[in-house]
């Protein structure tokens, strides 16, 4: 153990002795009627007998303080609690006025470098998603300290064009690991994740807009445990509501969602249903393992090894949609799912703003999102600067909508040069150009759009459309029922490709050192909308 849990106070009408479980319980019930008018049932159930198991012998002998915190809300742990507890203002070089602090805990530096990264990445985001940004600012409390787990909640309130907003996250720091995990680890896979998702849908009931409901990590990253035991999940303004409806929240059970809860979420459950008296971090963590707990649920990836597309046998094909999500894609969408298929997303900054709940959808569900710049400029013709802030804002969008940091990028009208080469460089995008344009914006027809995708719809194919005519959503029916009946697996452009460099051009899956990737660019360039 590498921390000190220290009970001072002994308050005996507050929590069972633990030989007299029985005879404690009973007047749990005698007390909880008590209670009833100002705390749910529940607060001296087994669950908080339990949290008293993993203390030493001497530790058990003396009760544990109430934990402490508003109706509707996570626990508070107080700062007075926690020996050597600072506050720092994070420094932050940009032109948005800022005023955000984070807690820094003695033996805690991965957490406090965590958090300083974390929040600055935060505020930059925002500056970039939102060209009338203007001011951030946030504020922090424990929520949990007790046995090696330190919750950190942070409540920010960010004022741009849109007016004002509040953003919660929490953060579960492990202080022997020297791991911070998002909360959405509280939960054991994406499984568990989606039935909380469920669960939350029908608490947070007629107030919300659910339709914007996913179990992806960007809407599930504020969560914790009040005193009393119960889960509860905040949401950010604008996500499952109007922006300007108050902070909307789902309060669960906790018997509900115990069968959900990851090793670390029913650690933060017994961390957060009681109170602390002292908490001390003794020992810096061993940071030498790696994170444990691996990748987080509600964090889809655009690749997975269900499809080999290296197999010589497998035939694969990546459908691309670019300039939305629009009205229609939602229709697209089920269609895909009805035939299994997976395809990638060309997204424009607008239509991202306008349509974030199917950006949701379409990430939920597997498909790759890739950046398409905010207002489609032909990037060969802006300059450096120009071109990365108008990337830079699509990739931010994103970001803040799904959690998801896009790798690739597709020039409009398949524009590209050194200089946009150097500028996708630099930020980590590789260029997808295609290999099959079914010139559907110019023929706004159906039948000719399906016939020349499923012409062209050759082993490692990259086919252009776009999924905001009507037009194509209907062609996408035909042609994903006819590949699917082919057996054509149709896959996400990361799939068909595997790794890709940055800066890098690519318009097929076909290896074929013959055929250049810049004489390919220019063809699309010349043919296309893009
Ligand atoms: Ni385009």
């Amino acid at each position: 153990m590498e921390f000190f849990l220290v009970n001072k106070r002994s308050l005996p009408n507050m929590a069972p002795d633990r030989p007299l479980i029985t005879a404690a319980l009973a007047f749990a019930v005698l007390l909880g009627l008590l209670l009833m008018a100002t705390r749910p049932p529940g607060l001296l159930t087994a669950d908080s007998a339990q949290s008293t198991d993993e203390l030493s012998g001497s530790e058990q002998e003396e009760a544990l303080p109430p934990a402490e915190g508003g109706p509707g809300g996570q626990t508070v742990v107080d700062p007075g609690a926690v020996a050597g507890l600072q506050e720092e203002k994070l420094s932050y070089d940009g032109p948005v006025d800022t005023s955000v602090t984070y807690p820094v805990l003695p033996n805690a530096d991965p957490l406090t470098e965590y958090l300083e990264r974390e929040l600055s990445a935060e505020v930059a985001a925002f500056e970039d998603a939102d060209h009338g940004a203007d001011s951030y600012e946030a504020d922090w409390n424990l929520t949990a300290a007790r046995q090696g787990l330190v919750g950190v909640r942070i409540a920010a309130t960010e004022s741009g064009s849109g007016g004002e907003r509040e953003r919660f996250s929490t953060y579960w720091y492990d202080t022997e690991q020297g791991q911070v995990y998002g909360s959405t680890h509280l939960f054991d896979d994406q499984e568990a994740l989606t039935a909380l998702d469920t669960l939350a849908r029908e608490e947070v009931g007629e107030d919300a807009d659910t339709s914007g409901m996913y179990p992806i990590s960007a809407l599930y990253d504020s969560i914790g445990f009040g005193p009393d035991g119960d889960l509860v999940v905040e949401f950010d303004a604008g996500q499952v509501a109007p922006a300007a409806q108050d902070r909307m929240h789902a309060v669960l059970d906790h018997s509900e969602i115990e069968p959900l809860l990851s090793d670390l979420g029913t650690r933060a459950h017994e961390a957060a249903t009681v109170g602390v008296d002292t908490f001390e971090i003794a020992e810096a963590p061993d940071t030498a393992g790696d994170d444990p707990l691996g990748t987080a649920p509600g964090t889809i990836s655009p690749d997975d090894d269900s499809v080999d597309c290296t197999d010589t046998e497998t035939t694969c094909v990546a459908l691309t949609f670019d300039d939305g999500p629009g009205g229609g894609t939602p229709q697209l969408l089920d269609t895909l799912d009805e035939h299994d298929a997976r395809a990638t997303f060309f997204v424009t900054g607008h239509p991202v703003q306008e349509h974030p709940e199917t950006l949701r959808r379409a990430y939920a569900e597997g498909h790759e999102i890739a950046n398409h710049t905010l207002n489609h400029p032909d990037l060969t013709s802006i300059g450096a600067g120009d071109a990365t802030m108008d990337l830079s804002s699509t990739q931010a969008l994103v970001l803040r909508e799904t959690g998801y940091e896009m790798d690739l990028m597709r020039p409009p009208y398949g524009a590209t040069d050194g200089g946009v080469a150097t500028v996708t460089q630099d930020m980590g995008l590789a260029q997808i150009l295609w290999s099959v344009d079914t010139n559907d914006w110019r023929h706004r027809d159906a039948d000719k759009v399906a016939d020349t995708a499923l012409d062209g719809a050759d082993d490692g194919a990259i086919i252009l459309m776009h999924d905001i005519h009507s037009t194509t959503i209907t062609a996408a029916e035909e042609i994903v029922r006819e590949l699917e009946s082919s057996g054509v697996e149709m896959v996400t452009v990361t799939q068909l490709l595997g790794s890709t460099e940055p800066g890098e051009s690519y318009m097929d899956g076909v290896p074929d050192p013959e055929e250049g990737d810049e004489e390919n660019a220019d063809e699309g360039a010349d043919a296309s909308d893009g």
